[in-house]
């Protein structure tokens, strides 16, 4: 994995905000301000022992003092959420400064910001942010359970209390169908939480006919993927002209790795976008939660961390 710029931040405040979720509070060791972040940002988050995880910022992008993060204790994880639960006060990590591929639309009239369990991260900044800017929108919130409804102290005391509709498996499931059923000009959907609830939202209003590009989400995770009948194929540098060969059992950024080309990578899943690659030629097969339905059958470019190729070769602009 490629080594990215990191900054050190201490552990200011770590909180319990619903069962198995904890808030961080990150600070500069020095007192020093922050780089400004926009809403929708995350920071890779370096543990010890190597991981590198991806979190939303929570806090609303006109702080500058802090960044504020929630973990989900997740015991089907690859190791981060352990990991940053592991994390005590005081205690110094590394991370890279706020990236967003997760971004408010410009010029929108309204917004309707839904978040699943702990997708609320960067929905919460988002809310923060509009409302600050007395911006047009409503955040609908859905959990399991009020116990297990993670910063409900924070939104009822926060300036845009009415604005925010929570909902309950248990007791007032949203009715997606009857939120999204009138798509207006103007309006862009924002959502974000666990896959399923996520391409539940997403299947629910394209149904409704919201337009592509008003719809807008950012994944944790990427869904299990078949790789049984996954074969070999070849990339070529076009740069170079060298031609490598990806073994079935092999990502192409590994094969690259292993012939001394690095591309840079963080979440290693299709998830984050940071290793994405520009295809010249050959069509890609992707693997990714990242790009969009409609990027993707462009085919110019692909997440090289998960995503192969449905042709023999690609040629990548490297
Ligand atoms: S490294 Fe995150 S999408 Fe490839």
């Amino acid at each position: 994995m490629t080594t990215l710029t990191t900054r050190a931040v201490r552990i200011a405040r770590k909180a319990d905000q619903a069962p198995g979720i904890c808030s961080f509070e990150l600070v500069d060791p020095d007192g020093g301000a922050l780089p400004s972040f926009s809403a929708g940002a995350h920071i890779d988050v370096h543990l010890p022992g190597g991981l590198v995880r991806q979190y939303s910022l929570c806090n609303n992008p006109v702080e500058t003092h802090r960044y504020l993060i929630a973990v989900l204790r997740d015991p089907a994880s690859r190791g981060g959420s352990a990991g940053m639960h592991d994390l005590v006060e005081d205690q110094c990590i590394r991370i890279s400064d706020p990236k967003n591929h997760f971004e408010l639309a410009a010029h929108a009239k309204r917004s309707l910001l839904l978040a699943g369990g702990i997708g609320v991260t960067p929905i919460l900044c988002m809310a923060e942010w509009l409302a600050s800017e007395g911006a047009e929108f409503e955040m609908h919130y859905c959990t399991r359970s009020r116990a297990r409804t993670a910063f409900v102290e924070r939104l009822a005391a926060g300036s845009f209390a009415s604005r925010v509709h929570l909902h309950h498996d248990d007791e007032q499931p949203l009715d997606a169908a009857k939120l999204l059923a009138a798509p207006e000009p103007g309006t862009h959907l924002y959502v974000c939480g666990p896959t399923r609830f996520m391409d539940w939202v997403l299947e629910t209003a394209r149904a409704a006919g919201w337009p592509e590009d008003r719809l807008h989400r950012e994944y944790f995770a990427a869904a299990p993927i078949d790789t049984r009948d996954d074969g070999s194929f070849e990339v070529q540098i076009a740069s170079t002209g060298i031609v490598i060969g990806i073994a079935a059992d092999q990502t192409v950024v590994a094969a690259l790795a292993a012939r001394g080309i690095e591309v840079q990578t963080s979440c290693e899943q299709g998830v984050c976008g940071t290793c994405l690659t520009r295809v010249l030629d050959g069509v890609p097969d992707h693997r990714d939660m990242y790009l969009t339905p409609d990027e993707q059958a462009k085919g110019d470019q692909f997440t090289p961390c998960c995503s192969r190729a449905k042709t023999a070769r690609l040629v990548l602009d490297l």
